[in-house]
Protein backbone atom coordinates (compact mmCIF):
# COMPACT_ATOMS: atom_id res chain seq x y z
CA UNK A 1 0.00 0.00 0.00
CA UNK A 2 1.18 3.77 -1.01
CA UNK A 3 2.40 5.47 2.14
CA UNK A 4 0.56 8.63 3.14
CA UNK A 5 3.03 11.16 2.77
CA UNK A 6 3.32 14.00 4.63
CA UNK A 7 4.71 17.96 3.52
CA UNK A 8 6.32 20.19 6.78
CA UNK A 9 6.42 23.74 6.54
CA UNK A 10 7.75 26.61 8.42
CA UNK A 11 6.10 29.95 7.60
CA UNK A 12 6.43 33.10 9.09
CA UNK A 13 9.18 34.64 11.53
CA UNK A 14 11.29 31.93 12.77
CA UNK A 15 11.00 30.74 16.97
CA UNK A 16 13.53 28.81 18.73
CA UNK A 17 11.65 25.29 19.25
CA UNK A 18 10.55 24.70 15.33
CA UNK A 19 13.39 22.35 14.83
CA UNK A 20 12.42 20.46 17.80
CA UNK A 21 8.54 20.54 16.40
CA UNK A 22 10.44 19.50 12.93
CA UNK A 23 12.13 16.12 14.14
CA UNK A 24 9.45 15.27 16.62
CA UNK A 25 7.00 15.44 13.86
CA UNK A 26 8.98 13.47 11.26
CA UNK A 27 9.82 10.73 13.56
CA UNK A 28 6.51 10.55 14.58
CA UNK A 29 5.34 10.35 10.73
CA UNK A 30 8.24 7.86 10.14
CA UNK A 31 7.36 5.71 13.18
CA UNK A 32 3.72 5.45 12.19
CA UNK A 33 4.14 4.13 8.68
CA UNK A 34 3.81 7.82 6.63
CA UNK A 35 6.88 9.46 4.58
CA UNK A 36 7.62 13.13 5.10
CA UNK A 37 9.02 15.70 2.67
CA UNK A 38 10.47 18.97 4.27
CA UNK A 39 9.16 22.42 2.37
CA UNK A 40 12.18 24.85 1.61
CA UNK A 41 11.11 28.26 2.49
CA UNK A 42 7.79 27.97 3.56
CA UNK A 43 4.89 28.50 1.36
CA UNK A 44 7.17 30.05 -1.03
CA UNK A 45 8.99 26.47 -1.21
CA UNK A 46 5.31 25.02 -2.10
CA UNK A 47 4.82 27.51 -5.02
CA UNK A 48 8.47 26.27 -6.31
CA UNK A 49 7.75 22.94 -5.46
CA UNK A 50 11.11 22.97 -3.48
CA UNK A 51 11.40 20.42 -0.95
CA UNK A 52 13.60 17.92 0.83
CA UNK A 53 13.34 14.46 1.81
CA UNK A 54 13.45 13.82 5.47
CA UNK A 55 14.06 10.99 7.42
CA UNK A 56 14.94 9.80 10.94
CA UNK A 57 18.67 10.64 11.19
CA UNK A 58 18.49 14.28 8.62
CA UNK A 59 16.53 15.58 11.58
CA UNK A 60 19.22 14.71 14.23
CA UNK A 61 21.17 17.26 15.83
CA UNK A 62 18.79 19.72 15.27
CA UNK A 63 16.73 19.80 18.79
CA UNK A 64 19.33 22.09 20.14
CA UNK A 65 19.36 24.54 17.36
CA UNK A 66 17.85 27.58 16.77
CA UNK A 67 16.13 29.24 13.78
CA UNK A 68 14.61 26.44 11.38
CA UNK A 69 16.39 23.65 9.10
CA UNK A 70 14.02 23.92 6.92
CA UNK A 71 14.33 27.72 6.45
CA UNK A 72 11.26 30.15 6.68
CA UNK A 73 9.98 32.89 4.44
CA UNK A 74 6.80 35.77 4.32
CA UNK A 75 5.08 34.64 0.99
CA UNK A 76 3.31 37.58 -0.99
CA UNK A 77 2.61 35.39 -3.97
CA UNK A 78 0.91 32.70 -1.52
CA UNK A 79 -1.29 35.71 -0.29
CA UNK A 80 -3.35 36.16 -3.77
CA UNK A 81 -6.07 33.94 -4.72
CA UNK A 82 -3.70 32.65 -7.80
CA UNK A 83 -1.03 31.40 -5.53
CA UNK A 84 -3.43 29.55 -3.32
CA UNK A 85 -4.72 27.49 -6.14
CA UNK A 86 -1.40 27.01 -7.09
CA UNK A 87 0.03 25.44 -4.25
CA UNK A 88 -2.61 23.31 -4.25
CA UNK A 89 -2.15 22.29 -7.43
CA UNK A 90 1.33 21.55 -6.28
CA UNK A 91 0.21 19.66 -3.52
CA UNK A 92 -1.35 17.13 -5.92
CA UNK A 93 2.17 17.13 -8.04
CA UNK A 94 3.90 16.42 -5.32
CA UNK A 95 1.73 13.52 -4.01
CA UNK A 96 1.50 15.33 -0.56
CA UNK A 97 -1.81 14.17 1.30
CA UNK A 98 -1.61 16.09 3.78
CA UNK A 99 1.20 19.71 5.69
CA UNK A 100 1.84 20.69 8.74
CA UNK A 101 2.41 24.08 8.87
CA UNK A 102 4.66 25.58 11.56
CA UNK A 103 4.29 29.42 12.64
CA UNK A 104 1.69 31.73 13.52
CA UNK A 105 -1.85 33.46 13.05
CA UNK A 106 -1.22 34.51 9.25
CA UNK A 107 0.51 31.29 7.97
CA UNK A 108 -2.95 29.03 10.10
CA UNK A 109 -4.82 31.72 7.67
CA UNK A 110 -3.37 30.43 4.68
CA UNK A 111 -3.05 26.60 5.79
CA UNK A 112 -7.07 27.10 6.43
CA UNK A 113 -7.51 28.43 2.44
CA UNK A 114 -5.44 25.42 1.27
CA UNK A 115 -7.82 23.40 3.62
CA UNK A 116 -10.85 24.84 2.24
CA UNK A 117 -9.61 23.54 -0.96
CA UNK A 118 -9.13 19.79 0.24
CA UNK A 119 -5.40 19.64 1.09
CA UNK A 120 -5.65 18.81 4.80
CA UNK A 121 -3.61 21.23 6.93
CA UNK A 122 -2.32 20.28 10.72
CA UNK A 123 -1.08 23.81 12.49
CA UNK A 124 1.12 24.03 15.03
CA UNK A 125 1.67 27.36 16.66
CA UNK A 126 5.11 28.36 16.26
CA UNK A 127 5.71 32.22 17.38
CA UNK A 128 7.95 34.08 19.65
CA UNK A 129 4.70 36.58 19.96
CA UNK A 130 2.61 34.01 21.76
CA UNK A 131 -0.71 35.91 20.40
CA UNK A 132 -2.63 32.98 19.01
CA UNK A 133 -5.90 33.35 21.12
CA UNK A 134 -6.53 29.50 20.83
CA UNK A 135 -3.33 28.36 22.51
CA UNK A 136 -1.85 29.37 25.75
CA UNK A 137 1.22 29.24 24.41
CA UNK A 138 3.33 29.20 21.24
CA UNK A 139 6.62 27.55 20.93
CA UNK A 140 9.60 29.80 20.97
CA UNK A 141 7.93 32.47 23.37
CA UNK A 142 9.62 31.09 26.48
CA UNK A 143 13.23 31.51 24.67
CA UNK A 144 12.41 34.54 23.42
CA UNK A 145 11.40 36.07 27.35
CA UNK A 146 14.53 34.39 28.48
CA UNK A 147 16.56 36.09 25.70
CA UNK A 148 15.28 39.13 26.13
CA UNK A 149 15.38 39.36 30.21
CA UNK A 150 18.90 38.52 29.92
CA UNK A 151 19.77 41.39 28.02
CA UNK A 152 17.74 43.69 29.71
CA UNK A 153 19.42 42.34 32.77
CA UNK A 154 23.28 43.50 31.07
CA UNK A 155 21.34 47.08 30.06
CA UNK A 156 20.57 47.52 34.11
CA UNK A 157 23.77 47.23 35.05
CA UNK A 158 25.11 50.05 32.68
CA UNK A 159 21.67 52.05 33.66
CA UNK A 160 22.41 51.76 37.62
CA UNK A 161 26.43 52.58 37.26
CA UNK A 162 25.11 56.12 35.13
CA UNK A 163 21.86 56.76 37.06
CA UNK A 164 19.75 56.63 33.41
CA UNK A 165 16.53 55.56 32.09
CA UNK A 166 16.01 53.46 29.44
CA UNK A 167 12.82 52.60 27.29
CA UNK A 168 13.64 49.10 25.90
CA UNK A 169 11.61 47.91 22.80
CA UNK A 170 10.95 44.15 22.63
CA UNK A 171 8.74 42.49 19.90
CA UNK A 172 5.38 40.98 19.63
CA UNK A 173 3.48 42.97 17.06
CA UNK A 174 0.28 43.92 18.46
CA UNK A 175 0.62 41.58 21.34
CA UNK A 176 1.84 42.71 24.65
CA UNK A 177 2.50 39.21 25.96
CA UNK A 178 6.21 39.46 25.17
CA UNK A 179 6.79 42.92 26.93
CA UNK A 180 4.42 41.77 29.78
CA UNK A 181 6.49 38.86 30.61
CA UNK A 182 9.60 40.71 30.03
CA UNK A 183 8.85 43.37 32.28
CA UNK A 184 7.45 41.61 35.42
CA UNK A 185 10.93 39.45 35.15
CA UNK A 186 13.15 42.11 35.09
CA UNK A 187 11.21 44.17 38.14
CA UNK A 188 10.64 47.18 34.68
CA UNK A 189 9.51 50.42 36.40
CA UNK A 190 6.69 50.47 33.48
CA UNK A 191 5.43 47.97 31.11
CA UNK A 192 3.38 49.63 27.35
CA UNK A 193 1.42 47.56 25.34
CA UNK A 194 -0.74 47.45 22.58
CA UNK A 195 -3.79 46.13 24.70
CA UNK A 196 -3.72 48.88 27.38
CA UNK A 197 -3.34 52.75 26.50
CA UNK A 198 -0.77 54.78 28.64
CA UNK A 199 -0.74 57.88 30.04
CA UNK A 200 2.55 59.79 30.02
CA UNK A 201 1.95 61.53 32.66
CA UNK A 202 0.82 59.18 35.37
CA UNK A 203 2.07 55.73 33.65
CA UNK A 204 5.84 57.35 33.15
CA UNK A 205 6.27 60.50 34.67
CA UNK A 206 4.11 60.20 37.97
CA UNK A 207 5.94 56.33 38.26
CA UNK A 208 9.49 57.84 37.71
CA UNK A 209 8.50 60.86 40.61
CA UNK A 210 7.49 58.59 42.94
CA UNK A 211 9.93 56.06 42.75
CA UNK A 212 12.84 58.73 42.45
CA UNK A 213 11.40 60.45 46.09
CA UNK A 214 11.42 56.27 47.38
CA UNK A 215 15.55 56.10 46.21
CA UNK A 216 15.03 54.89 43.00
CA UNK A 217 17.84 56.48 40.53
CA UNK A 218 17.35 54.60 37.49
CA UNK A 219 14.50 53.31 35.66
CA UNK A 220 13.28 50.66 33.12
CA UNK A 221 10.22 50.93 30.87
CA UNK A 222 9.35 47.93 28.58
CA UNK A 223 7.79 49.23 25.36
CA UNK A 224 5.42 46.64 22.92
CA UNK A 225 6.88 47.96 19.39
CA UNK A 226 3.21 47.71 18.68
CA UNK A 227 2.47 50.32 21.36
CA UNK A 228 1.41 53.56 20.75
CA UNK A 229 3.45 56.65 21.77
CA UNK A 230 6.52 54.65 22.25
CA UNK A 231 8.48 56.51 19.35
CA UNK A 232 10.50 58.81 21.08
CA UNK A 233 9.51 58.20 24.45
CA UNK A 234 12.88 58.36 25.60
CA UNK A 235 13.20 62.24 24.45
CA UNK A 236 9.97 63.16 26.35
CA UNK A 237 11.23 61.22 29.17
CA UNK A 238 14.87 63.47 29.27
CA UNK A 239 12.68 66.81 28.37
CA UNK A 240 10.46 66.27 31.20
CA UNK A 241 12.29 64.92 34.12
CA UNK A 242 16.03 65.73 33.10
CA UNK A 243 17.13 62.29 33.44
CA UNK A 244 19.21 61.19 31.00
CA UNK A 245 17.58 58.78 28.94
CA UNK A 246 18.24 56.21 25.81
CA UNK A 247 15.90 54.24 23.77
CA UNK A 248 16.94 50.01 22.79
CA UNK A 249 15.47 48.22 20.31
CA UNK A 250 15.76 44.75 21.21
CA UNK A 251 15.22 43.57 17.58
CA UNK A 252 16.27 40.39 16.11
CA UNK A 253 18.34 38.81 19.00
CA UNK A 254 15.07 37.73 20.68
CA UNK A 255 14.74 35.82 17.81
CA UNK A 256 17.62 33.48 17.84
CA UNK A 257 19.56 31.10 20.47
CA UNK A 258 19.34 27.48 21.57
CA UNK A 259 15.27 26.71 22.32
CA UNK A 260 14.94 26.41 26.32
CA UNK A 261 13.61 23.26 27.97
CA UNK A 262 10.04 23.79 27.82
CA UNK A 263 10.51 24.78 23.75
CA UNK A 264 12.02 21.49 23.18
CA UNK A 265 9.76 19.72 25.12
CA UNK A 266 6.42 21.52 24.33
CA UNK A 267 7.93 21.38 20.53
CA UNK A 268 8.18 17.81 20.83
CA UNK A 269 5.02 17.28 22.41
CA UNK A 270 3.27 19.29 19.42
CA UNK A 271 4.60 17.31 16.88
CA UNK A 272 4.11 13.70 17.73
CA UNK A 273 0.15 15.10 18.16
CA UNK A 274 0.14 16.52 14.72
CA UNK A 275 1.56 12.90 12.94
CA UNK A 276 -0.98 11.26 15.45
CA UNK A 277 -4.02 12.83 14.00
CA UNK A 278 -2.71 12.21 10.25
CA UNK A 279 -1.84 8.30 11.39
CA UNK A 280 -5.47 7.98 12.29
CA UNK A 281 -6.20 9.35 9.10
CA UNK A 282 -8.73 11.99 9.91
CA UNK A 283 -9.27 14.11 6.80
CA UNK A 284 -9.69 17.43 9.35
CA UNK A 285 -7.49 20.14 9.35
CA UNK A 286 -6.77 20.41 12.77
CA UNK A 287 -4.63 23.00 15.13
CA UNK A 288 -2.33 22.17 17.98
CA UNK A 289 -3.01 23.97 21.01
CA UNK A 290 -1.60 24.05 24.58
CA UNK A 291 -4.09 24.24 27.03
CA UNK A 292 -3.91 24.36 30.85
CA UNK A 293 -0.45 22.52 29.90
CA UNK A 294 -2.17 19.71 27.96
CA UNK A 295 -1.35 19.77 23.91
CA UNK A 296 -4.96 19.20 22.35
CA UNK A 297 -6.27 19.77 19.15
CA UNK A 298 -9.17 21.73 17.99
CA UNK A 299 -10.80 22.47 14.50
CA UNK A 300 -8.24 24.57 12.38
CA UNK A 301 -11.00 26.96 11.03
CA UNK A 302 -12.65 27.54 14.46
CA UNK A 303 -9.12 27.76 16.04
CA UNK A 304 -8.23 30.56 14.19
CA UNK A 305 -11.79 32.14 14.39
CA UNK A 306 -11.34 32.48 18.42
CA UNK A 307 -10.69 36.55 19.35
CA UNK A 308 -7.89 37.66 20.97
CA UNK A 309 -9.06 38.14 25.53
CA UNK A 310 -6.16 39.93 26.81
CA UNK A 311 -5.32 38.95 30.31
CA UNK A 312 -4.37 41.95 32.55
CA UNK A 313 -3.30 39.99 35.60
CA UNK A 314 0.35 40.31 34.76
CA UNK A 315 0.31 43.72 33.88
CA UNK A 316 -1.86 44.69 36.54
CA UNK A 317 1.04 42.57 38.95
CA UNK A 318 3.90 44.86 37.64
CA UNK A 319 1.69 48.02 38.73
CA UNK A 320 1.49 47.06 41.90
CA UNK A 321 4.99 45.69 42.37
CA UNK A 322 7.15 47.54 40.35
CA UNK A 323 7.38 50.82 42.56
O1 LIG B 1 5.97 37.47 14.49
C1 LIG B 1 7.28 37.36 14.94
C2 LIG B 1 8.01 38.66 14.78
O2 LIG B 1 9.32 38.48 15.26
C3 LIG B 1 7.34 39.87 15.42
O3 LIG B 1 7.56 39.95 16.80
C4 LIG B 1 7.97 40.99 14.64
O4 LIG B 1 7.15 42.14 14.64
C5 LIG B 1 8.07 40.41 13.25
O5 LIG B 1 8.11 39.01 13.41
C6 LIG B 1 9.26 40.85 12.46
O6 LIG B 1 9.15 40.28 11.19
P1 LIG B 1 10.28 40.25 10.07
O7 LIG B 1 11.17 39.09 10.37
O8 LIG B 1 9.55 40.05 8.80
O9 LIG B 1 11.01 41.55 10.17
Amino acid sequence: MKKKRIGILTSGGDAPGMNAVIRAATRACISYGMEVKGIIRGYDGLLKKEFTDLDIRSVSEIINRGGTMIHTSRSKEFATEKGIEKAVENCRDMGLDSLIVIGGDGSFRGACELSKRGVQCIGIPGTIDNDIPATDYTIGFDTAMNTAVEMVDKIRDTMTSHDRCSVIKVMGRECGNLAVGVGIATGATGIIIPEIRFDFEKDVIERIEFTKSTGKKHFIFIAAEGAEGVDNLHKRIEERTGINSIECVLGYVQRGGSPCAKDRITGSEMGESAARILKDNHKDSKMIICKNGAVEDIDLEAGIKIKSKFDSKLYNLSYIISI
